[in-house]
């Protein structure tokens, strides 16, 4: 797919058929996360990616928060992504902190996560209301880690039609001087 295409056509999916994923197919989207620019190349992430039946139910569980998220029940396979510890250039890290640029940088690993997948025929949406004890629990993760996002992963459920984006106006976004 055209890459204008691939983001038209990428949309948040609330609508998976329940179908398992391959793991050879996730290890193509982490090939692209693995290829991700980060501040300094600095590469501040650690994504879990789960496929394994039982715990794929536990991750969905946990991202019933509030009643969202009841669509998660239905993916095939979750990415946990972890901000990890980024190793600035000294100089760098000394004005701004190690971690200043660490959200950009995972949300950056998000986007090509989410438009390598959709690439790959899948569709994901992003999770960020989560709860971030449970899942830790189940992926046997230490109490500290910092967790950001849980990407569901799956295939889109034939009727899911395409939506129609709703976006602020290019004028609204953006100027050309
Ligand atoms: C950081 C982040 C967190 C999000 N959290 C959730 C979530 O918890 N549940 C959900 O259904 N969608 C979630 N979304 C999806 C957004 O609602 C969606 O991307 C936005 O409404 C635009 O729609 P589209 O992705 O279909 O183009 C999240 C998106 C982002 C970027």
């Amino acid at each position: 797919m055209e890459f204008n295409e691939l983001v038209l056509k990428r949309q948040s999916c609330r609508n998976f058929d329940g179908r398992p994923v391959e793991k050879e197919v996730l290890q193509k989207v982490i090939e692209v996360a693995r290829l991700t620019p980060s501040a300094c190349n600095s590469q501040p992430w650690f994504f879990t990616v789960v496929t394994e039946p039982d715990k794929v139910k536990e991750i969905a569980s946990a991202t019933r928060v509030f009643g969202a998220n009841r669509h998660c029940e239905k993916a095939g396979a979750f990415i946990v992504l972890e901000e990890r510890l980024a190793t600035l250039k000294e100089g760098v890290s000394k004005v701004v902190g190690s971690q200043h640029f660490a959200q950009i940088d995972m949300g950056i690993a998000a986007a090509h996560i989410i438009l390598s997948a959709m690439n790959e025929g899948l569709s994901t949406c992003m999770i960020g209301l989560f709860d971030k004890d449970a899942v830790k629990k189940t992926l046997n993760l230490d109490k500290k880690a910092e967790l950001k996002l849980v990407i569901a992963v799956g295939y889109a459920s034939e009727d899911d039609a395409i939506r129609q984006k709703v976006r602020k106006s290019p004028d609204a976004i953006a100027k050309f001087i």
